[in-house]
């Protein structure tokens, strides 16, 4: 299975702190935004890696990560997303990455404090179809939402007003190569965007979604509120299933970061 992040978008939420830099480049805590993502999916078990940015500030990645050797990745990709179409039309852009494969997605502010590793071992033995990562929350208007009934999503909810559930569609995703198919067939929302939750919906359609929950806390930062909540989350324990002592090597830029047991 080989790995998506998604750090296009124009950031405009954190404005005016992404107007001189790529919001994936600001920090959280004591490492780059971007870092967290990469390191979910080294300890996933992932070290094929095609990072999908935009904006003007691009060329910082590659300063920043450069063939991503130290940061535990075997292969590291660059693509670059023209404007701010939405999540689905960043994901097109790895479908010759993907080569027929699956992949697993994961937005590039989504932070969590345990490791996905099961669930990414779940889905390599799934068939076919797409798996999604839910998180009960206190918000879930900010986010996609699960309809669930007898323990069953019957459908899900982009940013709804009145949320039928408080299951959040997190930002980590697994889906078989059907998926560069079902992005092509999408239209723009309201908010311009191509969505992913029509993509989930599709493969809901098709009853070919699968989903767990996470453990442990999970947050996006995206916004000046939840940029501050992940910094202080991190410094409290934290992310990816490790401490700050497990990151004094990724911190160094020499090593591989250490693969966790599962959560
Ligand atoms: O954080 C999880 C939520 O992420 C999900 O619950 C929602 O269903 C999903 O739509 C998304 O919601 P947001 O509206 O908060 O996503 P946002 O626009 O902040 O984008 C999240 C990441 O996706 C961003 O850090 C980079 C990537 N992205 C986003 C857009 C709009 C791209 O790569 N390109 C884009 O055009």
């Amino acid at each position: 299975m080989k790995g998506i992040i998604l750090a296009g978008g124009l950031g405009t939420r954190l404005r005016p702190l992404t107007l001189v830099t790529n919001k994936h480049l600001l920090p959280i805590y004591d490492r780059p935004m971007i870092y967290y993502p990469i390191e979910c999916l080294v300890n996933a078990g992932i070290r094929e890696i095609l990072i999908v940015t935009g904006g003007e500030h691009a060329g910082d990645f590659l300063k920043l990560l450069r063939n991503g050797k130290h940061l535990g990745l075997r292969d590291l990709h660059y693509t670059y997303q023209e404007g701010e179409g939405g999540i689905a039309d960043a994901l097109k852009l790895g479908e010759d990455f993907a080569d027929g494969d699956k992949v697993c997605v994961v937005l590039g502010d989504n932070i969590i404090q345990r490791n996905i590793r099961k669930a990414v071992g779940d889905f390599f033995t799934q068939p076919t179809g797409a798996k999604i990562l839910l998180k009960q929350v206190d918000d879930p208007q900010r986010f996609g939402v699960a309809r669930i009934e007898n323990g069953r999503i019957v459908q899900i909810l982009e940013k709804p007003e009145d949320p039928p559930s408080n299951y959040a569609v997190t930002g980590f995703y697994m889906y078989d190569n059907d998926v560069f198919d079902i992005a092509r067939t999408l239209e723009p929302s309201d908010r311009g965007e191509l969505e992913i939750t029509d993509v989930n919906n599709e493969y809901l359609r098709r009853g070919d979604l699968t989903y767990s929950v996470l453990d442990g806390w999970w947050t996006d930062a995206g916004t000046f509120e939840s940029l501050y909540r992940a910094a202080c989350l991190v410094a409290e324990g934290g992310a990816n299933g490790g401490n700050q002592e497990n990151h004094a090597e990724l911190l160094s830029g020499t090593g591989v970061s250490p693969v966790h047991a599962p959560a």
